[in-house]
Formats: C-alpha cells, sequence, structure tokens
C-alpha cells in the first residue's frame, strides 16, 4: 500500500489517510510517498510503518546511527537538523491552536546548538546482562555500544557499565548524570536486590573509573549509596550543586541560552517560582527581582537550590518543599507580579490553574516540555484573562519528537 505523507505529528509520525482514518506513519516525512506496513489498527486511526520510500523528501538524510529504528530513543535522525526544528515549530503552533485556541502574539527564533553529544543525563535499560535503550513501543532491549545523543565522555564509560550489568544480575536501570565542568559521573543503580554493601564497594573500585564519585542502590526507595551524593555543574555565571535525586535539564549544550531566554523582560518586586528545582532559573531571575520565592516537591532539589543561592551569593530568594498547589495556597491575595512555572510533562492540575487566576500575577512564564499540557493549560489561563505574548522553541531533545518551549503571558 503506498501512501502520501501530509505532515509531520507529535510523536514523530507522518500523517497520510486511509479510507477515512488517520495513518500515522513511522519514519516518513512531510510530502514523501511511501509503502507502509500497518501494524496497528484503531477505530479511527492506524498505526504504520514506512517499508519503502518511493518519492523521498529532499528533508531525507541517512541515519547517523547504526541502531536507528531498531531503539526506540530517536524519532527525527532522518530528518535534516533544520527541517526537524522547523517540524516542531509547525507542531509547537498547531497544537497551541488545535487544543488551546490560541495564536501567539510573537513568535521568538528557537534555541538551538549542536545536534549531537548534548545530553549529560540518561536513563540505560538493562535485562539479563543486556545494556542499551528499549525498542520503540516495546520492553525488548537494543544492546548499545555509543549513543549519538550523549556527551562523549558517557559513551565512554559504557564499556564499565556493559561490565557492572553482566555482575549485577537483577539490575534494571543505569541511570547516568555527567558533569561537564568536574569530568565526573554520578550513578543511580535500580535493581530487584542489592548487593551487600562492603562487597559492592570493594568490587567497583575495580570496575569502575575514578571519575564515578558516586553510586547510589535503589530498590523502590535508596537503599545505600557509596562515594559522593552530588555534583557540581557551572551555568555562566552561577555554580550549582546537583544531587543524585535532584532533576537537572538534560541539555548541557543549551543550559546558559536557556536560562537567559526564559527570563522576562523588566523588573520585579514579588516574584514566585513553582517548579523550581536546584534554583536552574531562580538564581538569573532573582537578579530581576525584588525577592524571589521559590518551591518544588523533591526535598533533594530543594536542599540543592538553598545551597546554590548560598554559594552564589543570592540573599533575595527563599527555597520550599511544597507542591505547587499549596504554594499557591500560601500566597492567595498576595500581590505577585510574576509568576515562574517549569512543571513536569503533566503539566498543571486544574487546581493550580485556578488559583492562578484567582491570584492574577502580571505576568507568567510558562516553561514546558510537552505542548499539549501546555496548551491545555494556557487556554485556561487566556479563558482568565492572560495573553500569550510570546512563543519560543528550546530544542532541548534534537532528533527526538520531544519539544521544550517557553511560553511569556501578561494579564490584559
Ligand atoms: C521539569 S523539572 C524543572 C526543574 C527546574 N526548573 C530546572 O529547570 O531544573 C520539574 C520540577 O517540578 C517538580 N515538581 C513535580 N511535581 C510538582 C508539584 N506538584 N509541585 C511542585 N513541584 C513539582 C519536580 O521535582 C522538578 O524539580
Amino acid at each position: 500500500m503506498t501512501f502520501h505523507v501530509k505532515k509531520l505529528l507529535y510523536g514523530g509520525y507522518g500523517l497520510a489517510q486511509k479510507e477515512g482514518k488517520s495513518l500515522m506513519v513511522e519514519y516518513a516525512l512531510p510530502g514523501e510517498v511511501v509503502e507502509v506496513q500497518v501494524y496497528q489498527e484503531k477505530k479511527d486511526h492506524a498505526f504504520a510503518r514506512a517499508v519503502k520510500v518511493l518519492l523521498p523528501s529532499p528533508a531525507r538524510r541517512e541515519a547517523p546511527c547504526p541502531y536507528y529504528q531498531l531503539c526506540g530513543g530517536c524519532q527525527l535522525q532522518h530528518m535534516e537538523y533544520p527541517a526537524q526544528l522547523k517540524a516542531k515549530e509547525e507542531i509547537l503552533l498547531e497544537t497551541l491552536e488545535r487544543i488551546g485556541k490560541l495564536k501567539p502574539k510573537g513568535m521568538e527564533e528557537p534555541l538551538h546548538r549542536g545536534e549531537f553529544g548534548y545530553r549529560v543525563r540518561v536513563q540505560l535499560k538493562v535485562s539479563e546482562g543486556r545494556l542499551g535503550f528499549f525498542e520503540r513501543k516495546s520492553h525488548r532491549i537494543v544492546e548499545i555500544d555509543q549513543c549519538l545523543l550523549l556527551h562523549p565522555a558517557i559513551n565512554d564509560l559504557i564499556p564499565s557499565l556493559k561490565e557492572l550489568s553482566k555482575k549485577l544480575k537483577t539490575l534494571k536501570e543505569v541511570h547516568v548524570l555527567y558533569s561537564p565542568q568536574e569530568k565526573e559521573f554520578l550513578l543511580k543503580l535500580l535493581l530487584e536486590e542489592a548487593p551487600p554493601k562492603e562487597k559492592f564497594e570493594k568490587w567497583l573500585e575495580h570496575t569502575l573509573p575514578p571519575q564515578v564519585v558516586g553510586v547510589g542502590l535503589y530498590r523502590q526507595g535508596r537503599v545505600y549509596a557509596l562515594g559522593r551524593d552530588f555534583t557540581f555543574v557551572s551555568v555562566a555565571p552561577y555554580r550549582y550543586r546537583v544531587s543524585m535525586d535532584s532533576f537537572l535539564q538534560v541539555n548541557h549544550l543549551l543550559w546558559e541560552d536557556f536560562v537567559r531566554h526564559a527570563l522576562p523582560p523588566g523588573k520585579f518586586s514579588r516574584a514566585l517560582e513553582l517548579h523550581c528545582g536546584i534554583g536552574f532559573f531562580s538564581l538569573s531571575l532573582a537578579q530581576r527581582c525584588e525577592f524571589l520565592t521559590a518551591y518544588d516537591s523533591n526535598r533533594s532539589a530543594i536542599r540543592d537550590a538553598e545551597y546554590n543561592a548560598r554559594i552564589n551569593s543570592v540573599s533575595n530568594a527563599s527555597f520550599h518543599y511544597e507542591t505547587g498547589l499549596g504554594a499557591l495556597k500560601r500566597h492567595a491575595g498576595e500581590v505577585v507580579d510574576l509568576l515562574f512555572l517549569d512543571p513536569p510533562r503533566s503539566g498543571l492540575s486544574q487546581g493550580e490553574a485556578q488559583l492562578i487566576l484567582k491570584n492574577r500575577p502580571r505576568q507568567v512564564v510558562y516553561v514546558s516540555c510537552e505542548p499539549t499540557t501546555l496548551a491545555r493549560d494556557l487556554k485556561v489561563l487566556a479563558k482568565g484573562g492572560y495573553e500569550l505574548q510570546s512563543l519560543r522553541l528550546v530544542d532541548n531533545f534534537p532528533n527526538t519528537y520531544h519539544i521544550e518551549a517557553i511560553a511569556q503571558l501578561t494579564l490584559k
């Protein structure tokens, strides 16, 4: 069966039509005519894979990675990078319009740097001693020797991680965090059963290089940790402590640009931040405010953020362990002139969106890693009187379908 692909969808699928149904075609590009194999039929749509490209797009390229299409990590490597950026912008705008009924007043230039070697944080899967990533839509493992998205230092560590995977029979995942400034690693090992601490410590000394400064073993929660629990990263002009259990933005090539462009123009007297993590945006944000109060529901991140404010001499910000909802309740009725949000993929809860409309901060910055929840939440805020002043794509995840964006809103 051959089909004409109309456009690219969120998720990395090419969209075609099949007997009135939407056909979502993996590894197909807009404008292409492809032969497909349908692998799943639903009531109003179906999923297929492009098996032969009869008319290729000028944006098509040979994927540089040898595991592409086997490994589920990347969806867009067969597309030239400038075309990826353009497609992501279109998807972002289309999602906002379809779900949110919104158009930004201004579209800013996308933020991007390199398309490879950008990840300093990765979760590798392990099964029966094999280390790699899951196949697309499966829990089968594609064993890898390296991944082009990773910082080269993480790739250099992979042989040691493979040895570790062979030794630890119940290992399920290895989470790696690399600090490009300190040139050191933290590892989180997720296992079904942790080996005895003393024995494992001795064994590790001979298996992992000295640049691995901390290893935590987890089974549901943490069982024990060896070495250091944290490392440091720099995002000019600041230095940040990041603990094993805290969040860190994955794309180190964009760290500085991301912070700079997320800051809204102007000065603020009273600012709130709801998902502050280690203070990644907070330290710069505090320079624009008389006082910043920041919250996160992760204790480890809040401890890091407090520490980071201290070592960087930022004294006009305070950090609290609290959910977004709890934070908004605490500040009900206060005059706030800036609210800064960076929620996980699930976006805001209904309660949070409603409380924002009650508090009515003059300006809102919403950093999002999921366009569908961004569109849903902005729709509520727009109904409550906010205008979407500008939108910017931040390409934190080149070669994958993931979309990060910064939305700037003001109260009408
Ligand atoms: C995408 S991360 C962003 C963190 C930080 N802004 C950064 O750039 O490093 C989302 C953060 O939201 C926090 N979080 C998740 N659910 C939350 C909630 N209900 N209330 C407050 N914070 C939450 C997580 O702990 C995490 O630190």
